[in-house]
């Protein structure tokens, strides 16, 4: 009998024909894939105080809509938990769908969130924000890529493995589709608490991150914490004429400028004692010119730290002031201002603990009031960062699954957002390997102006997803 070389031991064969069969069921229907995120996006699921809720209502039951099209769970259920026990306040609809394990398969959770951010100034948009709008390689909306497009990879990866293995599927798979992500994850304590049984799984596939470029697939394995409270500024009872006691009394806005100016020292570098550094990695180099033009710097100006630069975003500490409550410009009258509020969103590094954080920044602005102005703190959110586990076989499957998927080696990268829920799910789950993939690029602008998604980058997240799915049932 002649030898079978390797590449053409039917066994083999047949592994590789399923995955041959699986990426062109991904290609021939991706348009409608598209059509499924483009209606999704059209819905404004802003989770936000002050936002319409029905909205993330309607985007929730969109959603579990297309887990039933899948016709591959059990239940398909949408669920809203008070935001702490007993509490009448209930976070945001998610969705949870599961299918049970048979023949003692593992079961994976794959994790998105249907929540968008507001879309900010919309006269900075060229296209409006919830007419998804496809320019070039890209589709472009608020949460056309944060993160609808990580629910549609979902999605789309299910249906292929459901078209190409029908009803032979082994696998344990529970969906879980927050509503609330943008929003600090209010209720997710909770909502593990009580829906901890269905929730359980070996393998957690978070797509809500990050790749290299739009060729390279990333596994994200460092995410930085974040602590953000509004901060109230006050110095005077009322307001008066600047001219009648200007240079006499001072004004909450002199006090905030001053206050704020000391979180930072003169290159932008955190000036606050306590906040720490994480040493236990060494981060890439990234090239300047290429980092300039990613973040958008404009010309002369200098980044900040004069450190490493994904160092410095993925291992250090930053404090950003996101917003500021106080006269616009336009109404802006020659009077003393007697209160300035402002929101302060602090970026915690690996290996610190929120709480302490938050301290060491309260700590911080207590001591440095200048004038003995009195300060409020308030509406504080605080989220663990995390690190990934990366030795496990579990790791390894992915780390091939994507790079097959893409035709493209795997990078394993930080970032510096944060998915603060990620803590919680592993304190909880401590035995399941966390996988952190995603379908956003540097060119993504998430949470900005111009959001997008790129339809490579989403074609192989698919195709990645549906492979390491397809292993993770075959136990290769
Ligand atoms: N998808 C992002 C996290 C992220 C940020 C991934 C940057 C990759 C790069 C997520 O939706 C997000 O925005 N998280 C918030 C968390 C906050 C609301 C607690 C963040 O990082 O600001
Ligand atoms: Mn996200
Ligand atoms: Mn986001």
């Amino acid at each position: 009998m002649p030898l079978v070389p390797p590449d053409q031991d039917s066994s083999a064969g047949s592994e590789n024909s399923s995955e041959q069969r699986l990426r062109d069921t991904v290609i021939a229907d991706f348009p409608a894939t598209v059509a499924d995120l483009t209606a999704l996006i059209r819905i404004p699921s802003v989770s936000w105080d002050g936002f319409d809720q029905s909205e993330v209502a309607r985007s929730a039951e969109a959603v579990a809509e297309l887990a039933r099209s899948t016709d591959i769970f059990d239940s398909v259920a949408i669920e809203r938990v008070p935001v702490e026990e007993g509490s009448d306040v209930l976070g945001q609809p998610a969705v949870l769908a599961k299918r049970s394990a048979r023949n003692n398969a593992p079961t994976v959770l794959l994790y998105a969130h249907h929540d968008v951010q507001p879309q900010g100034d919309s006269a900075l948009w060229e296209s409006a924000p919830f007419e998804p709008t496809v320019r070039g390689d890209r589709l472009y909306g608020r949460g056309a890529s944060d993160d609808k497009a990580g629910v549609i990879t979902h999605i789309a990866a299910l249906r292929a493995i459901k078209e190409v293995h029908g009803d032979d599927i082994d696998l344990g798979i529970v969906l879980f589709i927050e509503g609330e992500e943008e929003f600090g994850s209010r209720s997710f304590g909770n909502f593990l608490a009580t829906h901890r049984d269905t929730l359980d799984a070996d393998v957690i596939v978070v797509a809500d991150s990050d790749n290299w470029d739009t060729a390279t697939p990333a596994l994200t394995v460092s995410l930085r914490g974040n602590v953000t409270f509004a901060l109230t500024v006050s110095t005077l009872d009322h307001a008066s004429h600047s001219g009648m006691f200007g240079g006499a009394a001072p004004d909450a806005m002199l006090a905030t400028i001053k206050l704020l100016s000391t979180l930072w020292n003169a290159d932008g570098s955190v000036a606050v004692d306590g906040l720490t550094r994480y040493t236990g990695t060494e981060a890439p180099h990234y090239d300047p010119e290429r980092f300039r033009a990613e973040a958008a710097l404009l010309d002369g100006v200098q980044p900040i730290g004069g450190g490493d630069l994904y160092s410095q975003m993925w291992f250090g500490p930053a404090i950003t002031v996101t917003g500021i409550d106080a006269p616009s410009v336009k109404n802006a009258s020659n009077t003393l201002i007697p209160s300035v509020t402002v929101r302060v969103s602090v970026r915690i590094a690996p290996g610190q603990e929120p709480n302490g954080a938050y301290h060491a920044v309260r700590d911080h602005l207590a001591a440095n009031a200048p004038l003995g102005a009195q300060l409020d703190f308030a509406d504080a959110d605080l989220g663990s960062p995390f690190l990934v586990d990366t030795s496990g076989d579990i790791f390894a499957l992915a780390r091939r699954a994507l790079a097959d998927g893409w035709e493209a080696d795997v990078v394993e990268q930080g970032i510096g957002g944060s998915i603060p829920f990620i803590a919680q799910l592993v304190e909880t789950f401590p035995e399941a390997q966390i996988l952190v993939t995603g379908v956003e690029d540097p060119d993504t602008r998430a949470h900005s102006p111009n959001e997008s998604q790129h339809l490579g980058v989403l074609k192989r997240a698919i195709v990645g997803e549906s492979f390491l799915l397809h292993r993770l049932a075959h136990g290769e």
